[in-house]
């Protein structure tokens, strides 16, 4: 097995690397790929941890070597957040890193299963999804937008809100990966009730964990640490699923669905990527109309992305 991740000399990247490094399985192969000219360096220190992971650092001029036989593809790569800024607002940067990385993919290894954390992720899928389209080789079982961080964020405000150990608390978190368009489902956290001042404080507190970060960074960048978590537990989900396990993930997804082309949602993994999209329940009358609210704003930064590839 292979996993390469586009932009890991970044705060995502390194985070997320370090956790792939002590956590893939023994005979696992972790190459790094970056702009940055520390990226070997990067490598070189992560070699030094002693697990049966091989690392290889890869720089600018070196994608094509870094993608080469690789089964999972993280692309954290990209800028993040200043203060005041929305993930819309990275769209003209992250939108050339991502093409520019999925046309990678196309030509080295266009089987791979291809993990966005880059932002907007709203708008990026939609980018990937279109590149690998126009050469033929798109998978929509094999594309993921990453929502993790959304879902580990959720079961962590709940539990700090019901003074409860967040290993205990599922809370499921649909739409997308910004503001509004995050719905976190909190009439189906079990065990847990909530007055309605609660949940209308909570969801937005999900919705904007996120900028909560970037404002406490005061302009040194936005979460990277508890994506680079969120990532790696997709990864390892997406590596036990494709040696047999059955593991269920929240991600955004094209799930052929009925609200938007792109749909955070829970999915069984298996080899083949996406095994099936499952049902995420019934919902209360406050996230109905969340969800309703939410889809202009959703399908806009698909289209966004349709546009940039398609004109
Ligand atoms: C976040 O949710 C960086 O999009 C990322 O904080």
């Amino acid at each position: 097995m292979k996993v390469a991740v586009l932009g890991a000399a970044g705060g995502i990247g390194q985070a997320l690397s370090l956790l792939l490094k002590t956590q893939l399985p023994a005979g696992t192969e972790l190459a790094l790929y970056d702009v940055a000219p520390v990226v070997p360096g990067v490598a070189v220190d992560l070699s030094h941890i002693p697990t049966d992971v091989k690392v290889t650092g890869h720089g600018k001029e070196d994608l094509a070597t870094a993608l080469k036989g690789s089964d999972i593809v993280m692309i954290p790569a990209g800028v993040p957040r200043k203060p005041g800024m929305d993930r819309a607002d990275l769209f003209n940067v992250n939108a050339g890193v991502v093409k520019t990385l999925a046309e990678g993919i196309v030509e080295n290894c266009p089987k791979a299963h291809t993990c966005i954390i880059t932002n907007p992720v709203n708008t990026t899928v939609a980018i990937a999804a279109e590149v690998f389209k126009k050469a033929g080789t798109y998978d929509p079982q094999r594309l993921f937008g990453v929502t993790t961080l959304d879902v580990i964020r959720a079961e962590t405000f709940v539990a700090e809100l019901k003074d409860l150990n967040p290993a205990d608390i599922t809370v499921p978190v649909i739409g997308g990966h910004s503001g509004t368009t995050i719905l976190p489902l909190l009439s189906q956290v079990e065990g847990v009730t909530f007055s309605d001042e609660e949940i209308e404080k909570l969801t937005h507190r999900i919705q904007n964990a996120g900028t909560e970060v970037v404002e406490a960074k005061a302009g040194g960048g936005s979460a990277t640490l508890s994506m680079g978590q969120a990532a790696a537990r997709f990864c390892l989900s997406l590596v036990n699923a494709m040696n047999g396990e059955a593991v269920i993930e929240y991600a955004y997804v094209d799930g052929k669905g009925e609200h938007a082309r792109f749909f955070a949602q829970p999915v069984r993994l298996g080899a083949n990527g996406v095994e099936e999209v499952l049902p995420y329940g019934d919902l209360s009358d406050f996230e109905e109309k969340a969800l309703n609210d939410m889809l202009d704003t959703l399908k806009g930064d698909i289209a966004k992305g349709e546009e940039f590839i398609n004109g």
